[in-house]
């Protein structure tokens, strides 16, 4: 096995996992696990996500978590964020973030679900914002590259369709996104295979959910295949409120340990990422779809 030595985990627990929370966690709280998970050692992490407040309440102290990272952290981690829009895009610029997730679906149906926009809105939308930009990296995150909710497996070509679009338009980045958790390692070798021959040298991020626990495996594909980032979640906490069904990412920590255990290193010190995951159970209060977390025992006890 030809394995990369080294990968990137872009930590998204905040954003995708905490979306998916329903009680709201309270402020001082998020910046809590954002904090201890920037102990950890995270080059990138995606602390939230620019949406309407009605859509996700969860999100609703973006700016106020946003603001706390940015004065922490300018420098010492990327802060990344999840935009669905143009409106979103621009409130990410206007507060100076490193990175942004700009997302479109495959699927029409998810896309008009979920962002409210045609895939061609969406697309359209996503020129303006690339012209607004400046400095900022954006990151063309293709949900439901895999499967949608409504229609099924997703069709090669209307994941090409967008990153056609977004290459063209000139994106910084590309992420493909298992937003429902329904891939299998032979359908990340085919989604894959045609993305590295349609887009040779082109890099990609992987984004997995765990839903029916062929999350590892798909990471192992994807890394045999030569992905060497990965976005995944603390505590396995996430899932899109618009996707029926889809549960948590990977857990982070799930993660760190295979790929350490493998002798492949991330930077991400395990043992500060526990005490992270600790904190992340003591606040959800509820179980934790984590393999580390029930081995270690790290789940809230009441
Ligand atoms: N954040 C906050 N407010 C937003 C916004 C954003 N990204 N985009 C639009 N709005 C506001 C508009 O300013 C407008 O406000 P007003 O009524 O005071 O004028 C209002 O929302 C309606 O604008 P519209 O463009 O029609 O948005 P919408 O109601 O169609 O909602 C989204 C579109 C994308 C903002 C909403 O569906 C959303 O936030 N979805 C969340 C997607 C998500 O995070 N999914 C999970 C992760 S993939
Ligand atoms: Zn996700």
């Amino acid at each position: 096995m030809r394995l990369p030595k080294q990968v990137e985990i872009i930590e998204v627990g905040p954003r995708d996992g905490f979306q998916n929370v329903r009680e709201f966690i309270e402020t001082p709280q998020k910046i809590a696990i954002v904090d201890a998970l920037a102990e950890a050692g995270f080059g990138t992490m995606e602390v939230t996500s620019f949406v309407h407040p009605k859509a996700i309440p969860q999100m609703a102290d973006a700016e106020a978590v946003l603001t706390h990272a940015r004065r922490k952290y300018a420098g010492r981690m990327k802060l990344a964020v999840l935009v669905p829009n143009l409106f979103g895009a621009r409130k990410a610029v206007s507060l100076a973030v490193d990175e942004m997730s700009y997302v479109v679906s495959a699927s029409e149906r998810h896309n008009l679900e979920n962002t409210r926009q045609t895939v061609d809105q969406s697309l359209q939308a996503l020129k303006e914002v690339l012209a607004e930009k400046g400095q900022v990296k954006l990151r063309l995150s293709v949900a439901t590259a895999f499967a949608c909710p409504f229609l099924g497996k997703t069709p090669l070509e209307s994941v090409a369709r967008i990153i056609d679009a977004g290459l063209e338009m000139g994106v910084d980045d590309i992420m493909i996104a298992d937003t429902i958790g329904t891939a299998n390692p032979l359908h990340v070798e085919e989604l894959l295979t045609y993305l590295q021959q349609r887009y040779p040298g082109q890099a990609f991020v992987m984004h997995v959910h765990d839903t029916r626990g062929m999350g590892l495996a798909n990471c192992l594909k994807a890394l045999e295949m030569g992905i060497h980032r990965f976005e995944s979640s603390a505590g396995g906490l996430g899932g899109c409120p618009f996707a029926p069904g889809a549960a948590g990412n990977i857990a982070t920590e799930d993660l760190v340990n295979m790929l350490h255990e493998m002798k492949l290193s991330t930077g991400i010190d395990a043992d500060k990422l526990l005490e992270a995951v600790r904190l992340i159970a003591d606040t959800v209060r509820f179980p934790l779809e984590s393999h580390t977390a029930k081995t270690r025992q790290i789940q809230h006890n009441h």
